[in-house]
């Protein structure tokens, strides 16, 4: 038999560097009624700044030696497993993750990415942008699958690149956005998410 899991789902945060994303779904998991649980960060990185919030906000975080890759992964595979992770969000993460893995988590990933997916797909987003005279840049929240950059689009929300904007600013503008854009995402995922446990 099966029964509709009642509790909020665990969530697993994976960053590499600044984490000012992870800071703002932080906060956004402690406004009332939020269906944001942060339970896990894995960093590959020990010298992520994301790692303060984490410890700041008493989260439970690993960090990976990912010099062997696949060992590495095996070794998040248990952790998520260790912490029935039903989720995970990649803030700024910046390894590849392998299909196997994919395959092998099974839950739902999700990324955010500094760009109107499906253009600029990749790093240098902000450059692009700007060198191709675009009009408009944003930020989109994505399922994550084993094509880079390429699986369904949650959520996306659009800004205007002004002429004076450089990469610098782009950057700056598009992350600003990106912090309300990833929580938000996340809440509309979750809600569409019906998730169930074997009784
Ligand atoms: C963000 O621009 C995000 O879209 C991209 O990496 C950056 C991470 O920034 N995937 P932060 O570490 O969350 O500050």
């Amino acid at each position: 038999m099966e029964k509709l899991i009642g509790r909020n789902l665990n969530i697993s945060i994976f960053i590499s560097g600044r984490g000012s994303n992870l800071l703002s779904l932080i906060k956004h998991s402690k406004i009332k009624n939020s269906k944001i649980k942060i339970n896990l960060i894995i960093s590959n990185n020990k010298f992520s700044k994301g790692l303060e919030f984490a410890k700041k906000n008493k989260i439970k975080y690993h960090i990976i030696d990912y010099s062997k890759k696949k060992q590495a992964e095996n070794k998040i595979l248990g952790y998520l497993r260790k912490n029935e992770i039903d989720l995970i969000c990649l803030a700024g993460f910046m390894k590849i993750l392998s299909s196997d893995f994919i395959k092998k988590f099974k839950n739902p990933i999700l990324n955010i990415h500094p760009s109107l997916l499906p253009k600029y797909k990749g790093l240098n987003t902000h450059r692009r942008a700007i060198e191709n005279k675009d009009k408009f840049s944003g930020a989109t929240v994505h399922l994550v699958t084993p094509k880079l950059d390429s699986g369904k689009i949650i959520l996306q929300k659009k800004i205007k690149i002004s002429k004076i904007d450089t990469e610098k600013t782009l950057a700056k503008k598009v992350l600003k956005i990106e912090h309300k854009l990833y929580p938000a995402a996340i809440e509309k995922f979750l809600k569409s998410l019906v998730f169930k446990e074997k009784v």
